[in-house]
């Protein structure tokens, strides 16, 4: 296929280099205009220039080579489009496939786009715990002040969207439908998961995995509302503990739905760890058909093999508000169960609660003292 490199001045169209194997449209305005550039097809080598010269970037069709990420790294005062579907040759590498930093960036799909993970050809049931090294799908890295709105991400090879380090990032209408892993080995495939980050808004996220619907492992004043998880974990906190950053404060979940999940609401901190939680909010959090807990908050976390069933006391759970919660767990799971060290449950508040359905009882230790907060 050849392609061409166009660049477009004013309203004059001058094509200015042609590529075997690179194709990118340059729409050059003046000074203080946009710059608007498009890189498609096999023509990621393009990148490069692309973001040295262009404020508005349109990523369209591309096929990204095995083994490489889309690198939209040290951006600033930047809008990205994605259109059409942005697919990934196979490696066994760790990824990410695509990370973005920088600053003041736009992120925006178009309708119909997608990020095609085409994550079965990783996929062996294994997930991060072994078999074939799979790669992680998209992160956001020291960005700050930034907006993504509107993507589509099908068949994460394993965690799928990950904000690391980032400050003012809000976050709409992501979609992550990784229900082909269900049948087809799909583990880890956590859709969001975040770290050491501050002030960030997610809302109407659509989530279908066989892990986390998100998992907030540190960070400061994240919020996660109008949700709807199926399939995977749960709304999580966690894990807690044994990482560099420890501390998780003011995290707001609200308006969600969890169904045909392992966990509805989960808190779970590392074993023998240190570091501390503080101000959790979950109201407004309708669970259905909940296999194991419907609310569970644990202190005994460990990979591998599993919880060691004797939680210890290093992680303080501080400011936890749990309200308007109702909703099922599978006959065979429990309704709420919490094991937690001496003295780490403190100030607790919940009310209407409501969970039914699980029969397996599970004795809880250590509950806050003189709370509403209750255990069956
Ligand atoms: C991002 O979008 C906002 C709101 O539409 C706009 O004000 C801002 O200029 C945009 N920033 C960039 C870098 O395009
Ligand atoms: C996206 O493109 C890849 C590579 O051509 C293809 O295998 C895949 O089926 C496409 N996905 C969708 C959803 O069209
Ligand atoms: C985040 O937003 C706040 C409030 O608008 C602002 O003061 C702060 O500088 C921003 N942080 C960064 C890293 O840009
Ligand atoms: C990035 O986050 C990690 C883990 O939360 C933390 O250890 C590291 O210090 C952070 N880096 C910066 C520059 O904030
Ligand atoms: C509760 O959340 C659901 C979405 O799960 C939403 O439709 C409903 O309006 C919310 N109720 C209140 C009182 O905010
Ligand atoms: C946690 O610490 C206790 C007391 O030191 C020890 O007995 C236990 O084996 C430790 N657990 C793990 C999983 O390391
Ligand atoms: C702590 O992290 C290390 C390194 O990732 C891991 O090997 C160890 O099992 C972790 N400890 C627990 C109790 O999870
Ligand atoms: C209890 O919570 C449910 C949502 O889970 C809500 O519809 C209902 O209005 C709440 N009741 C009270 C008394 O707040
Ligand atoms: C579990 O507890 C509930 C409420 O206390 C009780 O009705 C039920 O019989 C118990 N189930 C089992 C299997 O013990």
């Amino acid at each position: 296929m050849k392609l061409i490199l166009k660049i477009l001045i004013g309203l004059g169209v001058v094509a200015v280099a042609a590529s075997e194997i690179t194709s990118a449209t340059f729409f050059s305005g003046p000074l203080n205009r946009a710059t608007s550039c498009t890189l498609t097809g096999n023509s990621i080598d393009e990148l490069d220039a692309i973001k040295s010269s262009c404020n508005d970037i349109t990523i369209e069709n591309l096929a990204v080579p095995a083994g490489k990420t889309l690198d939209l790294t040290g951006l600033s005062d930047v809008s990205i489009t994605f259109k059409g579907n942005i697919s990934f040759g196979y490696a066994e590498w760790k990824g990410p496939l695509v990370l973005i930093s920088g600053t003041n960036i736009n992120i925006t799909g178009e309708r119909g786009h997608v990020f095609d993970g085409q994550g079965a050809r990783w996929w062996d049931n294994l997930g991060s715990n072994g078999g074939v090294r799979k790669p992680r799908f998209f992160k956001i890295r020291y960005l700050h002040n930034a907006v993504v709105n509107h993507i589509n991400f099908l068949n994460s090879p394993r965690h799928c969207f990950a904000i690391h380090n980032c400050t003012n990032i809000t976050v709409n209408n992501v979609v992550m439908n990784t229900k082909d892993g269900d049948t087809r080995g799909g583990h880890n495939t956590d859709a969001i998961n975040v770290k050491g980050s501050e002030n960030v808004f997610i809302s109407d996220t659509v989530v279908q995995n066989q892990d986390d619907c998100i998992a907030v492992r540190s960070g400061k004043n994240i919020h996660f509302s109008r949700a709807s998880c199926s399939g995977g974990h749960g709304i999580s906190i966690g894990s807690v503990g044994n990482r560099t950053n420890n501390l998780v404060e003011n995290v707001y979940f609200t308006h969600c739905t969890v169904a045909n999940s392992e966990n509805g609401i989960r808190i779970k901190t590392v074993v023998n760890a240190t570091g501390l939680v503080s101000g959790v909010t979950y109201d407004n959090i309708t669970l259905s058909k909940i296999r194991d807990y419907g609310i569970v908050v644990r202190g005994d976390y460990r990979n591998m093999p599993g919880p060691t069933g004797t939680p210890s006391n290093g992680i303080p759970i501080r400011n936890v508000r749990i309200t308007n919660v109702h909703g099922t767990v599978q006959p065979r799971g429990t309704n709420i169960y919490i094991l937690l060290g001496e003295g780490v449950a403190q100030n607790w508040h919940w009310s209407n609660v409501s969970i039914t359905g699980g029969r397996r009882n599970r004795t809880c230790q250590q509950l806050p003292p003189n709370t509403d907060v209750f255990c069956a």
